[in-house]
């Protein structure tokens, strides 16, 4: 029901794995756990490493795509994520293997972490415990294990401060104490303009949610932007309940483009949002700008976003907030708990047996 009131439901009773409350906490967390991952002991030699290849499905593979992007304009190593059993070939004693996993037991991140070890590649575990814990335990390697309790998707700020203060302190992204500092700020801008009690009228993401009520989100992903991209559509998947796809740019200017001349019927029912990045090259700039008007020409919904940031770290975390808002709002206009992901379970228990 699209007319349901966003400023007048009781949270507590709609909300009933208490999303909320993670969504919240994302900034705060975020300082939390980059502070508890500093401290964890990195073995020295994984300074050596001229290959870094992170591992994870799902909710636990998105610190690694949105920290890809962050390090892609500094690191001098291969940084590859890997969705999937298998680790690339080139795997060997020089690669620094990341797996994470939040319940460290699904079966394509555990395959990796058992390959990674038996090719000798540097390793390293993040998750709470599980069979991956046993096997860093067994072969010896470092395990950052925490205890946040949440949906995985919901523990990306413990997985992305662990991925990026350990990236930072091997060299291969630089996160400055300054950029830490505006994390607070970035708090303060999301407390005046995106959470519960800031009314529809004055709350863009109470906004979006609406225009996004009963259409297919297509979610436009540039620059550092891209992972996020991925991140926001799995939340319209996960916690609103909807099918959701996203696209990159420039990649999507050589193919989506023509796409967009179909649905003829009906096209005003995608909805396409634009990610739209500062730190990108400035011929994406123009492309985002002639992607949104010649979707709108076809009749596309489009909404396009920008965030108000002073670095690219900065900017990605408000893309992530903004976008688990947008998808929590949109989950309550669904009338879904925006936390159950049933089937996900059931359906690894169907592929157990
Ligand atoms: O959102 C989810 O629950 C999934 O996408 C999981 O993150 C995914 O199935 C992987 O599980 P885990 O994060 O426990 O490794």
């Amino acid at each position: 029901m699209a007319d349901i009131s966003l400023d007048a439901i009781d949270f507590k009773n709609v909300d009933e794995g208490a999303m909320y409350q993670h969504i919240e906490g994302f900034f705060s967390n975020f300082l939390i756990w980059w502070k508890l991952a500093n401290s964890f002991p990195l073995p020295s030699h994984f300074v050596k490493a001229n290959k870094i290849v992170i591992s994870g499905m799902g909710g636990s593979a998105q610190a690694g795509t949105i920290a890809k992007d962050l390090l892609f304009g500094e690191s001098k190593v291969t940084v590859e994520l890997v969705r999937d059993y298998h680790l690339p070939a080139y795997v060997d004693r020089n690669t620094l293997v990341i797996a994470i996993s939040y319940s460290g037991t699904t079966e394509e991140t555990i395959n990796t972490f058992i390959e990674a070890y038996s090719k000798g590649a540097m390793l390293l575990g993040i998750g709470t415990g599980g069979q991956m814990a046993a096997l860093a335990r067994k072969y010896k390697v470092p395990y950052f294990e925490h205890d946040y309790e949440a949906q995985p998707r919901a523990a990306l700020h413990v997985h992305l401060a662990a991925v990026l203060n350990f990236m930072s302190r091997l060299g291969h992204v630089t996160i400055s104490d300054e950029m830490l500092g505006r994390v607070d700020e970035l708090e303060t801008y999301m407390r005046a303009h995106w959470v519960e009690t800031i009314p529809e009228g004055n709350n863009e993401a109470k906004q979006l949610a609406r225009k996004m009520f009963n259409h297919v989100p297509i979610v436009i992903g540039d620059g550092v932007l891209c992972g996020v991209a991925g991140r926001i559509k799995s939340h319209f998947n996960e916690n609103a309940k909807s099918m959701a796809y996203y696209e990159l740019l420039p990649e999507m200017n050589h193919n989506a483009l023509v796409g967009s001349e179909r649905p003829v019927k009906s096209p005003e029912w995608l909805h396409l949002l634009l990610l739209d990045s500062k730190y990108t090259d400035e011929q994406n700039k123009t492309r985002m700008v002639l992607t949104e008007q010649l979707f709108k020409d076809r009749k596309f919904k489009v909404t396009r976003q920008q965030f108000n940031s002073s670095s690219p770290l900065e900017e990605v975390l408000l893309a992530v907030s903004f976008g688990d808002y947008v998808s929590y709002y949109l989950a309550l206009l669904n009338q879904v708990d925006p936390t159950a992901v049933n089937v996900i379970a059931q359906f690894k228990s169907k592929l157990a047996h």
